[in-house]
C-alpha cells in the first residue's frame, strides 16, 4: 500500500531550524575555532541561564536525561536497598535512571484526568525503605506539589522531579524543576528545549549536591586524576550548550505557541462529545509538551488518521512496567488500572510552535469525520 501524503506531521522541528539556522552555525564555527569542545564557557553560560529560568541556583549540563536522574539518586546516596515512589504511566527512563542508582522504582497509579501521580496512593506506597519520592511533570503539566512536599516532608523523603516535559512549567508561580531537592531534564531534541543531538540538565538549590553532580558526571573527579568519589563520563558538549543558549531565548514564546495551539484544539474538539481533551490551565501552568486526548476505539482512530495523512503518537502504548526489562520489580496486569486503562486510551496529537491553524482545522476535521462514522 502506498503511503499518504503526510498532511499534518505529529512534529517539526524544521520550523526552528530554519528559524535559528544562521545563529547554530555561527555557533557551530565559533565552537570549532576554539579549544573547548567538552563542558568549557558555553556549557557554563548555559547551566547559568536555564538554572535562572528555572528559579535555582545551581545548573549541571548532563549527555542525557535518563543519566540526569542516575545520576540525582547517586548524588542523594540512593542506591541499592532504597526504594523511590514514581507514577505507573511515565517514560520508562524514569525508571531506568533510579535502577542505575541501584535503588528500586515503587510504582503509584495515576490520576485518570491530570495523568500525573495520584496523591491520594502515595501513603500506600510507603515502606521503611522509601527514601524518595520523584513526581513526573507529564506532557508539560506539573504534578500537585504541595501534597507531594506534605507528604515527603511527612516521611523524610527527598524529591527528585522529573521535569524532562516540563520545561519552563509552573505549580503555583513556582518552577518545574526547583521544587524538589533536585530537579531533572532531558534535553532530547523534540522537548519543549531540546538539543541538536542528546543532552539533559539537572537543577538544584543545594551547593553540596551542585559540587557532588559536578564530580559525578565527570568520572567523579574534581580537578584532574582526583577521584573523590565513584562517577562516569556524562557531560553535556559546549557544542549542544552554544546551541541550547539560542534556543533558550525561545523557550517562552514557543511555550506560549504550544499553548495557543492546545486552546485552537480544545476549543474546536469540545463538539467531539466521545473525546476527552486535556485541561488548558495557564499557559505557565501547562506548556503542553503533547496534546494528549482519551477516546474508546483509539487505535482505530490512529489508524484511520493515519491514511488521511495526520501523523499522531500515543505516550505511551503499554505500561513500561509489563516489559520483560522490567520483570524484577514484579509488576503484572492489572497493578495499576489506570495506567493500564490510559495506555489503551491516550492519543498525542500533532503540537509544536509553528503548527497552523489550518493543519489543527485538518486534524479536527479528520477526528470529526472518523469519529462520526465510528459512533
Ligand atoms: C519523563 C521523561 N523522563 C526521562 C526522560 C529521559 O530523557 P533522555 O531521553 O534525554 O535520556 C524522558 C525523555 O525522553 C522523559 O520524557
Amino acid at each position: 500500500m502506498n503511503q499518504p501524503t503526510t498532511k499534518v506531521p505529529f512534529m517539526d522541528l524544521s520550523i526552528q531550524w530554519n528559524q535559528l539556522k544562521e545563529e547554530f552555525t555561527a555557533a557551530f564555527h565559533s565552537i570549532g575555532e576554539q579549544n573547548s569542545i567538552i563542558l568549557g564557557d558555553e556549557v557554563t553560560l548555559f547551566e547559568q541561564e536555564f538554572a535562572t529560568l528555572c528559579g535555582a541556583s545551581y545548573g549541571i549540563g548532563v549527555a542525557s536525561g535518563t543519566d540526569a536522574l542516575h545520576l540525582a539518586f547517586r548524588a542523594l546516596n540512593i542506591g541499592s536497598g532504597d526504594e523511590v515512589i514514581i507514577p505507573a504511566h511515565t517514560f520508562v527512563a524514569t525508571a531506568i535512571g533510579i535502577m542505575l542508582a541501584g535503588a528500586k522504582p515503587i510504582l503509584v497509579d495515576v490520576d485518570p484526568d491530570t495523568f500525573l501521580i495520584d496523591t491520594a496512593k502515595l501513603e500506600s506506597a510507603l515502606t521503611k525503605r522509601t527514601r524518595a519520592i520523584c513526581p513526573v511533570h507529564l506532557y508539560g503539566r506539573c504534578c500537585d506539589m504541595d501534597k507531594i512536599e506534605e507528604f515527603a516532608q511527612a516521611h523524610n523523603l527527598a524529591i527528585v522531579e522529573d521535569a524532562s516535559q516540563a520545561h519552563g512549567a509552573s505549580w503555583n508561580e513556582r518552577k518545574a524543576g526547583s521544587m524538589g531537592d533536585i530537579g531533572v531534564f532531558s534535553l532530547y531534541p523534540a522537548k519543549n528545549l531540546g538539543a541538536l543531538g542528546d543532552g539533559g540538565i539537572i537543577v538544584t538549590n543545594d551547593e553540596s549536591l551542585n559540587k557532588k553532580l559536578r564530580c559525578l558526571r565527570n568520572y567523579g573527579s574534581e580537578q584532574k586524576y582526583s577521584h573523590p568519589s565513584f562517577g562516569i563520563n556524562s557531560r553535556l558538549d559546549s557544542l549542544q550548550a552554544a546551541f541550547l543558549r539560542i534556543k533558550l531565548k525561545k523557550l517562552s514564546e514557543w511555550n506560549q505557541m504550544r499553548h495557543q495551539a492546545a486552546k485552537i484544539y480544545n476549543s474546536k474538539l469540545k463538539s467531539i462529545e466521545s473525546l476527552i481533551t486535556p485541561d488548558l490551565l495557564t499557559s505557565e501552568e501547562n506548556v503542553f509538551h503533547l496534546y494528549v486526548i482519551r477516546c474508546q476505539q483509539r487505535n482505530l482512530i490512529k489508524q484511520k488518521l493515519a491514511e488521511i495523512g495526520v501523523q499522531t503518537g500515543i505516550h505511551y502504548p503499554k505500561p513500561f512496567y509489563l516489559e520483560p526489562g522490567f520483570s524484577s520489580l514484579e509488576y503484572g496486569v492489572g497493578s495499576f488500572p489506570v495506567a493500564e486503562t490510559l495506555a489503551q486510551q491516550i492519543l498525542s496529537l500533532p503540537i509544536y510552535p509553528g503548527i497552523t491553524t489550518d493543519s489543527i482545522e485538518i486534524v479536527h476535521t479528520s477526528l470529526k469525520d472518523i469519529m462520526s462514522k465510528l459512533a
